[in-house]
């Protein structure tokens, strides 16, 4: 880019300081220090003016925000692998590229589904809760806060992609049978390695596995994909993990199979109707009957500046002239 005017890159939100430091040096970058979400109008006024937009989970680029863009809006460079909330067919009408940032987050976030996937099972906040809690802990008794076993049990993973296979390494070396819906199957060579078993049909490997996982994109596609009535093909014992995208389940009716007794427990660490939440399912972790995370699967420091390492390679190579090495092209119908 040297000789050039430097791109005006307007970032949504705070990212960590070698990442805003990187980005001062490269760009003109429009930071937003005090981390204070985006209002739409501010938005409106961002891509008027800006050649890249960098937003976050937190903004919505839908296409009446890609309608208003001004004729420098080249390139709209997600923070984030998920680009649910950007309408990736309207920007490619109106000539804007989208990238996003896969692979660096993958490993922390099969992480966290692990921690996630242990908690519910083994009453992981409840046990925490005794210590720091207003009653004395009575000390250790034989029957006392018994969870369940996972060691093997069959673990269903919906999606796999990256996410999902790393999932399902961890998970076999937990000592969990591996299982997976995907829209493709995966290598053969994958599948030996994991030993994993496909299922073309969602609802039999649903209706037989002792634990599900979601590690799906959230598409029009798979939108409620685990509906009131396949989720009640779920067994009772059943347990449920969801570091995906809160609208691939219907939050709904999980809710009331678990009150009902009619599944086991979940742990999620995203939400429907993200940041705000359903208070009933507050009551359900007062019962110790899910593990709630504010959305933090990815939210390792050494990912998050990955993640910004990504964005600025995929500004460098578009303004270079180069196709980004994570352009985002729209779903096909
Ligand atoms: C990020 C995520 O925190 O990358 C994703 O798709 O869900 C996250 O873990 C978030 O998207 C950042 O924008």
């Amino acid at each position: 880019m040297v000789g050039r005017k430097r791109p005006l890159v307007v970032i949504t939100r705070k990212l960590p300081d070698p990442v805003e430091t990187r980005m001062r040096e490269l760009f003109d970058a429009r930071l937003n220090v005090e981390d204070r979400p985006m209002t739409q109008p501010e938005l409106v006024a961002a891509v008027k003016e800006a050649d890249v937009l960098v937003p976050t989970i937190t903004d919505q680029i839908d296409a009446a925000l890609i309608a208003q863009a001004g004729d420098n809006l080249k390139l709209i460079a997600n923070f984030g692998n998920g680009v649910d909330k950007i309408d990736v067919s309207a920007a490619a009408k109106k000539g804007i590229t989208v990238t996003n940032t896969p692979n660096v987050l993958t490993e922390d976030t099969a992480d966290m589904t692990m921690a996630l996937m242990l908690a519910v099972p083994r009453r992981l906040a409840e046990g925490a809760n005794v210590l720091t809690g207003d009653k004395k802990w009575a000390g250790w008794s034989p029957t006392w806060m018994l969870g369940r076993r996972i060691w093997g049990k069959r673990l269903g993973i919906v999606g796999m992609g990256r996410i999902g296979t790393a999932v399902a390494r961890r998970a076999k070396a937990f000592g969990l049978s591996i299982h997976y819906h995907n829209r493709h199957r995966v290598l053969p060579a994958v599948e030996d390695e994991l030993e994993a078993t496909y299922w073309e049909s969602l609802d039999q490997m649903l209706a037989r596995m002792d634990i599900i996982s979601v590690n799906c994109p959230s598409t029009p596609a798979t939108f409620h994909l685990l509906s009131a009535r396949r989720l009640a093909l779920l067994q009772p014992s059943a347990y449920i993990v969801n570091t995906a995208r809160g609208d691939i389940i219907d939050e709904d009716s999980l809710v009331k199979l678990i009150q009902d007794g009619k599944i086991a427990g979940a742990g999620l660490d995203v939400y429907e109707h993200e940041p705000a939440l359903n208070s009933k399912l507050l009551k359900l972790a007062a019962k110790g009957k899910v593990v709630l995370l504010p959305h933090m699967g990815s939210a390792t420091l050494e990912g998050r500046i990955d993640m910004g390492e990504k964005v600025i390679i995929n500004i460098r190579a578009f303004f270079d002239g180069h196709r980004p090495p994570d352009r985002v092209l729209p779903l096909r119908t």
